[in-house]
């Protein structure tokens, strides 16, 4: 990479951000497009996080990442917020506009993205989301936004699923997220479901760890989609495989992400074959961790 004095800057914020992958991710795209971009990450804690948006906007950062424990915290900073962001309630990219930023949500474009490449499209499909927590609230409102006919959301502790399900049919007017007890499972008399498992069950250390057990359960399934990418194949993705269904995991919702945010700030189209060659790249980073 050759930093010179016309060099765009973009970063990321948040706290820790010393394990992202995100500047493996920019830096490689922009060698391979030859883009005069670099990308470098910002420890911020929370009492700076409006300072450090003031602070890339006079210094004229091109564009910023956020992540945890930012991504709400940084709402009220910005000069705009894509209507997409605004329902999910979190935001983890911010893209240059006269005066600030405008926040966007590229984790669920990503998700969305990801999804199609595997041909998985929501629309008028029967969906069970697992988990109720920060990233199951933006993986709903995808749902609702694409026009899901149902969601099922799963999880241990039913206050959580309701919360999310009443905000988002209010949202959409429309009852399409029904909140339910984990255990409920059995309730579910489909058999072609698309199932995005949100939860944190079955992330390394804790490889066999699986949020529902039961084979019987897989066999309902068309699809199983983990958001955890580490371990590359999860229990969950080896209970939808050994009853033939296909899995896959969250590196390329991870990957797609940067790519949707690499897109917005530089106005560029980002190629699937540079993407593959990225996600090559990316798998391999973290197998060697
Ligand atoms: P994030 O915000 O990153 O999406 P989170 O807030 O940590 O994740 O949410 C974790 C989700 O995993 C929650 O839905 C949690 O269920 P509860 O709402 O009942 O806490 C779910 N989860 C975590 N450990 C679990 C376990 N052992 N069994 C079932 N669900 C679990």
């Amino acid at each position: 990479m050759n930093i010179d004095a016309t060099t765009k800057l973009c970063g990321l914020i948040g706290n820790p951000v010393k394990h992202s992958c995100s500047p493996l991710i920019h830096n490689t795209i922009s060698q391979m497009i030859g883009n005069n971009m670099a990308y470098v990450t910002f420890c911020v804690s929370e009492e700076d996080v409006g300072k450090a948006v003031e602070g890339a906007r006079a210094l004229g950062i091109l564009g910023m990442n956020v992540t945890v424990p930012h991504k709400s915290a940084v709402i009220p900073y910005l000069k705009e917020i894509d209507p997409l962001a605004q329902k999910i309630g979190a935001v983890n990219t911010l893209v240059r506009v006269e005066g600030g930023y405008k926040g966007y949500n590229t984790d669920i474009l990503g998700l969305k993205r990801a999804l199609l490449r595997n041909s998985i499209t929501l629309k008028d499909q029967e969906v069970i989301i697992l988990g109720a927590g920060g990233a199951s609230r933006a993986i709903n409102v995808l749902c609702a936004q694409e026009g899901a006919k149902a969601v099922y959301l799963l999880n241990r502790t039913l206050d959580k699923a309701k919360a999310i399900a009443e905000s988002v049919n209010q949202a959409y007017g429309r009852e399409v997220i029904h909140p339910m007890m984990l255990s409920e499972y059995e309730k579910l008399s489909g058999s072609n479901y698309i199932c995005i498992q949100t939860s944190s069950v079955g992330l390394a250390p804790n490889v066999n760890d699986v949020i529902i057990d039961d084979g019987k359960f897989y066999e309902k399934l068309a699809v199983g989609v983990d958001i955890i990418y580490n371990p590359a194949t999860t229990a969950f993705m080896k209970k939808c495989q050994a009853v033939g269904k296909p899995a896959m995991n969250g590196l390329s919702m991870l990957l797609y992400q940067g790519v949707e945010a690499y897109e917005l700030w530089n106005q560029c189209k980002v190629s699937d074959e540079i993407t593959d060659k990225v996600y090559e790249i990316l798998k391999l980073h973290l197998q060697m961790k």
